[in-house]
């Protein structure tokens, strides 16, 4: 399954480890396409691990976990695009 991580905090990248290691393909997203983190993360976790923005993520994953402090949730799914967030794409 395709699966999308929006948060590069210890929630986030926990999680898409454990998916990637259970044979998930896992896209983690941030603000930025080259955050440092998540790109480090990506290298580590072999070819089912990606990295990307939030919208990159939310484009890709049928399924989206948004691992982000709900302080900053509402800009970080803003982010990710309502358009990449509606069930309706994935019908
Ligand atoms: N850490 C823990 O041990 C722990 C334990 C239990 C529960 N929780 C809860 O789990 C959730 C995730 O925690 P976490 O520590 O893994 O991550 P976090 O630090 O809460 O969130 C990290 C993510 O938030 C994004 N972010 C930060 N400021 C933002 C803003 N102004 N607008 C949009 N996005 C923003 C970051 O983007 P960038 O990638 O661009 O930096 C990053 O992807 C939180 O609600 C936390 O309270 C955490």
């Amino acid at each position: 399954m395709k699966i999308a991580m929006l948060g590069t905090g210890v929630v986030g990248k926990n999680l898409a480890t454990k998916l990637a290691q259970l044979g998930h393909e896992v896209k983690i997203g941030s603000r930025t396409k080259d955050n440092k983190s998540a790109t480090q993360w990506a290298k580590e976790n072999g070819s089912n691990a990606s990295a990307g923005t939030f919208a990159d993520a939310a484009s890709f994953g049928e399924i989206i976990f948004n691992c982000t402090h709900g302080a900053n949730s509402i800009e970080a799914l803003k982010m990710a695009g309502e358009k990449n967030l509606g069930f309706a794409r994935k019908l």
